[in-house]
């Protein structure tokens, strides 16, 4: 089969990568196999302080068997619409920290079935998250990657998604390119209220963050709101576990979600739209 361009850079070298599906190989002949599912691992052993970063695979079921229930379906349209305000024909996206690529795929598919063309890849550190991602949408390209070292081009990308991700000015300047989007979703201040209110005798509310950031321009907030209904211990079950509090929660904290069949619980989402400066 022929090589194509990929959207993805080598990590050895830095140089653009082609692949055939199955291998990724740059200029220098430095090669990296697909693994079955399609997504290819990119993720210098230098680049990780454990053995298997990001998320495992228990939150990663957790969140796929939650988001593709549709409970988030509001943020994704959301981000669909946001997305859509930014993009041109041809533009490459990539997703920061995509997770299993529930909104990567979702955002891909929406415009695709609009008629607007894109090309999107999407990274994660943790591979069960690239794997359940590459299973969900074989057009996207997506690679076990960090964001502290994203496997881009300088410059390659139009828009950047960082969602409930960790976050890395530098790397994200140095990939988007100028006058290029950068759009962030960060939890807002009563996000999951009512979880943590089950969970803790004192639960905090999130502190919002400051919108400015050195080398963006701060173009816009959008809020979007919804209180979910939970109807199951499974589904609470597998929001909890999905959400940063799972691993520093006490097993009697945690206990207390066991019994729970039912949950009513806001969510609040702020999705926060850059441009980054410079010439264009
Ligand atoms: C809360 S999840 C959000 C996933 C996805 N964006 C979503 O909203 O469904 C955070 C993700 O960041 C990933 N992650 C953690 N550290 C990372 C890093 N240094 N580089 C890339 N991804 C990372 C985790 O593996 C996890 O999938
Ligand atoms: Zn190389």
């Amino acid at each position: 089969m022929l090589y194509r361009k990929s959207l993805f850079a080598c990590p050895v070298c830095g140089m653009s990568l082609k692949t055939d599906g199955k291998n990724y190989k740059c200029g220098k002949n430095h090669s990296f196999d697909a693994a079955k599912s399609g997504y290819v691992n990119l993720l210098m052993s230098n680049h990780m302080n454990t053995k298997n970063p990001g998320d495992n695979k228990l939150m990663v079921k957790s969140r796929s068997d939650f988001l593709d229930k549709g409970y988030y379906s509001h943020l994704l349209d959301a981000l669909c619409d946001a997305v859509n305000e930014a993009v041109s024909e041809n533009d490459v996206l990539l997703d920061a920290g995509c997770g299993e690529g529930y909104y990567t795929s979702g955002i891909f598919d929406f415009l695709q079935n609009k008629g607007i063309e894109i090309n999107a890849a999407g990274i994660d550190i943790s591979k069960y998250a690239a794997d359940k991602a590459a299973r969900r949408n074989q057009k996207v390209e997506f690679a076990v990657g960090s964001v502290f070292h994203i496997p881009a081009t300088d410059g390659s990308c139009n828009v950047l998604l960082n969602i409930f991700a960790p976050f890395c000015r530098e790397e994200f300047i140095r990939v988007i390119k100028d006058g290029g989007y950068m759009i962030m979703v960060i939890p807002g201040r009563k996000h999951l209220w009512e979880l943590k209110n089950a969970v803790y005798d004192t639960p905090y509310e999130n502190n919002p963050k400051p919108e400015e950031i050195d080398g963006f321009e701060f173009l816009k907030k959008y809020e979007t709101k919804k209180e979910i209904e939970l109807e199951n211990s499974h589904d609470i079950a597998s929001l909890f576990t999905m959400t940063p509090y799972f691993y520093n929660t006490s097993p009697e904290d945690k206990n207390k979600l066991e019994n729970l069949k039912y949950l009513k619980t806001e969510t609040e989402f702020e999705i926060l739209i850059y441009r980054k400066k410079g010439e264009f």
